[in-house]
C-alpha cells in the first residue's frame, strides 16, 4: 500500500530499527526492490533523485512506481529524493509521490529554512511527507577527505531550530558519510547522531549508505537513525548481474532482465534485514 514517511518512520523510530530508501531508475530496479520488501514483509521507501532523472524521467517512473506501491502487500513510500528545485518537487507531488526531499542544504541557513518551510506547507496539503537536509552530505567524487567533511556536519542545536521552524517530517544529517563509492574508510560521528536524536523529535536520515559496514549500520541505527539511503550498491549490483548473465552465455535482453531483478532483490533483501535487526514489524 502507498503510504508516506510518517507511516513507516515513526514506528521505526519508536522501535529503533531502520527503513531503507532504495533509489531506482527503471522497472527492473523497482521490481527487485519491491520483491525484497515483500519477501521480508517489511516497509520500504522507493524512489528516484533529481540527479538520476536523465536515466529515468520522473513522469515515466511515476507510471509504474505508484501503481506497484499501491498494489504491494507491504507499506511502500514513493519518495522524490534530493529534489533540487521547487518546480520538480511540486511536479513529484502532482504526479502522486507520497514524499519529497527538498535539498536546500547548500543554501544559507535562513534560505534553507524559508524554502523548505514553504514546500512542507504545500506537501502536507497533498498528504505527502517532507525530508529536509541540514549540514551537507557531499559526493565521493573529487578530493573530499574525511577531515574536510566535518566542516559540513549537522549542528544539534541548529537542527532543533530547523525542524521546529520548517515542520519537516524527517531530517537528513551530515555525520561523516558521502554519496557514491567511498575513496576512504568512512568514520561516522555516532555521538553527533545521538546528540541530534536527543534534541529533536523527527526521524533522522543517513544518506550515502552504500559501502558502510554492517557494524556501522547497526550502531548508527542504535544511536538514532531511522532511514538509510542506498543507491550505489544496487546500481553496481545491477551491472554485475549483466556481466554474470553474459558469463552464463545469455545475451538477450529477456535473459538479462531476470538476472538483474533477482540480484537487486538479493542485495536489497540483505540490507532490509540488516536495518530491521531482530525487530518484528507490523504491516
Ligand atoms: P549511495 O549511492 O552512496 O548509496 O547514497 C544514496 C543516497 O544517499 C541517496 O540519497
Amino acid at each position: 500500500m502507498l503510504v508516506n514517511l510518517n507511516d513507516v518512520l515513526l514506528p521505526a523510530k519508536r522501535q529503533r530499527y531502520g527503513v531503507g530508501l532504495f533509489n531506482t531508475v527503471n522497472l527492473e530496479m523497482a521490481r527487485g526492490v519491491l520483491a525484497a520488501a515483500e519477501r521480508t514483509g517489511s516497509p520500504v521507501i522507493i524512489g528516484t533523485a533529481e540527479v538520476l532523472l536523465p536515466y529515468g524521467p520522473l513522469e515515466e517512473l511515476s507510471y509504474f512506481l505508484l501503481p506497484m506501491a499501491r498494489k504491494s502487500k507491504v507499506k511502500v513510500v514513493v519518495h522524490y529524493d534530493h529534489g533540487l528545485t521547487f518546480e520538480k518537487c511540486i511536479e513529484a507531488l502532482k504526479l502522486g509521490f507520497s514524499s519529497v526531499m527538498y535539498d536546500c542544504s547548500m543554501d544559507s541557513y535562513e534560505d534553507n529554512v524559508k524554502k523548505v518551510k514553504e514546500l512542507t506547507y504545500i506537501a502536507h496539503s497533498f498528504g505527502a511527507s517532507v525530508e529536509g537536509e541540514l549540514g551537507h552530505v557531499g559526493g565521493a567524487e573529487g578530493n573530499e577527505q574525511p577531515d574536510n567533511l566535518s566542516f559540513f556536519y549537522t549542528d544539534p542545536e541548529q537542527a532543533k531550530d530547523y525542524t521546529d521552524r520548517t515542520g519537516i517530517d524527517a531530517l537528513a544529517i551530515a555525520v561523516g558519510t558521502v554519496h557514491g563509492v567511498y575513496k576512504f574508510k568512512p568514520k561516522l560521528d555516532f555521538e553527533r547522531i545521538e546528540a541530534i536524536r536527543n534534541i529533536i523529535d523527527v526521524p533522522l536520515v543517513l544518506h550515502g549508505g552504500s559501502g558502510l559496514s554492517d557494524k556501522d549500520f547497526r550502531k548508527a541505527i542504535a544511536c538514532g537513525i531511522s532511514k538509510v539511503n542506498i543507491f550505489t550498491d544496487i546500481n553496481i549490483a545491477a551491472s554485475q548481474a549483466v556481466k554474470k548473465a553474459y558469463e552464463d552465455g545469455k545475451d538477450c535482453m529477456t535473459d538479462i532482465i531476470p538476472y538483474q531483478v533477482e540480484k537487486i532483490a538479493a542485495v536489497t533483501e540483505n540490507k532490509i534485514k540488516l536495518f530491521k535487526g531482530s525487530v518484528i514489524i507490523e504491516n
